[in-house]
């Protein structure tokens, strides 16, 4: 989850509300109580929760005439609701919709179904928030390489990261690399549903909702992960369609999805390429490395992909003495690089062992560094009239090291 988001729950049994306080805290979730409707409404502007967990039957103001009044009230009217009662008949649902509830859970329910439940309603009122206020779509960024072992899913992950922490903003990470997929390890999530799993639903009407189970929140940091499949025998799993679809869905509700792919051009690559508002193509200081980029330089002309949506990044992933310079490579190449990496192999190493992206463990170090003025250059347009105000205090920095004014930046 990225900054924690904030539950009500209000509910006349002190049983319910601690049992509900303490599943929701372990989540993750900040939670405050109320054991009566009046007591609710009384709190409610105060604490501003990001969603309303309410009991209907409660003496004095139930929870009917509580979503009601949240519904009318021009600062509370958007937070979703979800009711959490022992009635079950039908007419009482009926009210709690008319009312303004976006969900209902009878008792006894299962905590896992709750929070599964919890996490939907908060994703979904981030979208309709976005489109109330008419944000454009979101930019999809493939990172690709041919070569194995360049740094792909470092950049890929720490890239995530790097938007996020720039922006203040939730991002994506979609691991398509059926073979050595590492993005859940290198983020620390336990993926139940991956790839492999979006086949069973329909590409033709996916969704955030349908969505939201798959997408995995790291523990501490503003990512989501869509996961590799976990098994090699998944992998044959994998729909196309469906994968796109997700990207458009995902385009469509986060500002920045970012795609680690496999080192081949498989038909789940090309899909992922051609979904890409920029690609960014990585190439370690090796000769092998450099031909295959040369390669792939070659397909994407062919293909008719405008130069301007790829880039490349150097990532010196070797301190072999043979490499190749900087500027052997520079001269190969027939586009500027757009990044340099520097070598790093103990946070390099130390962020997969400990699946913590070295850029929230070592933000300060030169890889991640560079790594944050490629997310910046790469972001800054598209985010700077649509990220905090006043900007984050790294964007700043950035801004003033790169020479660029920021909107809103003191
Ligand atoms: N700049 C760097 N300095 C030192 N080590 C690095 C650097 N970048 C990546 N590495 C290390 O190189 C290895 C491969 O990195 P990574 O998994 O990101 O590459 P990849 O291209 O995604 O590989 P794969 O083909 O397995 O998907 C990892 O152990 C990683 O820690
Ligand atoms: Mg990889």
């Amino acid at each position: 989850m990225s900054q924690q988001a904030h539950v009500f729950i209000v509910d006349d049994s002190k049983l319910i509300t601690q049992m509900v306080e303490d599943h929701l805290k372990q989540a993750g979730y900040q939670v405050e109580t109320a054991m009566s409707g009046q007591e609710a409404w009384a709190k409610l502007h105060a604490f501003h929760p990001d969603l309303v967990i309410t009991d209907i039957a409660m003496p004095g103001l139930d929870g009917i005439e509580l979503a009601r009044r949240i519904r009318q009230d021009s600062e509370l009217g958007h937070i979703p609701i979800m009711m959490l009662t022992s009635k079950s008949q039908i007419d009482e649902k009926v009210a709690a919709f008319e009312a303004g509830a976006d969900d209902y859970l009878t008792k006894p329910f299962d905590p896992v179904e709750l929070e599964m439940r919890v996490r939907a309603l908060l994703a979904r009122a981030r979208p309709a928030k976005q489109t109330a206020e008419k944000e454009p779509p979101g930019q999809v960024v493939t990172v690709f390489s041919l070569r194995g072992g360049v740094g792909t899913s470092t950049l890929a992950v720490n890239l995530a990261a790097a938007l996020g922490l720039l922006w203040r903003i939730e991002t994506t990470i979609v691991d398509t690399d059926l073979v050595a997929g590492a993005v859940a390890l290198m983020t620390d999530v336990k993926p139940q549903l991956t790839l492999a799993d979006l086949h069973q639903e329909d590409a033709a009407v996916m969704d955030l909702d349908v969505l939201t189970p798959y997408l995995l929140p790291m523990a501490h940091g503003s990512l989501r992960v869509l996961a590799a499949p976990l098994a090699p025998e998944m992998t044959e799993l994998v729909s196309i369609p469906a994968t796109v679809a997700a990207v458009q869905v995902l385009r469509q509700s986060f500002p920045y999805t970012v795609i680690d792919t496999g080192s081949n051009f498989s038909e789940l690559t090309l899909a992922m390429l051609d979904a890409a508002d920029l690609i960014l193509l990585v190439l370690a200081p090796e000769i092998a490395s450099l031909r295959s980029t040369l390669a792939i330089l070659d397909v994407f002309r062919n293909l008719g992909y405008p130069p301007e949506r790829h880039a490349l990044v150097l990532n010196v992933n070797t301190a072999a003495r043979r490499m190749l310079s900087r500027k052997d490579i520079e001269s190969a190449l027939p586009i500027p690089l757009a990044g340099i990496l520097p070598y790093d192999a103990d946070r390099a190493v130390e962020a997969i062992n400990k699946g913590q992206p070295l850029m929230l463990t070592a933000p300060d170090s030169l890889i991640a560094q560079g790594i944050a003025d490629l997310a910046f250059r790469a972001s800054v347009r598209a985010m700077q009239s649509r990220g905090p105000k006043p900007p984050t205090d790294l964007a700043q920095k950035i801004a003033r090291r790169l020479g660029v004014k920021l909107e809103g930046a003191g």
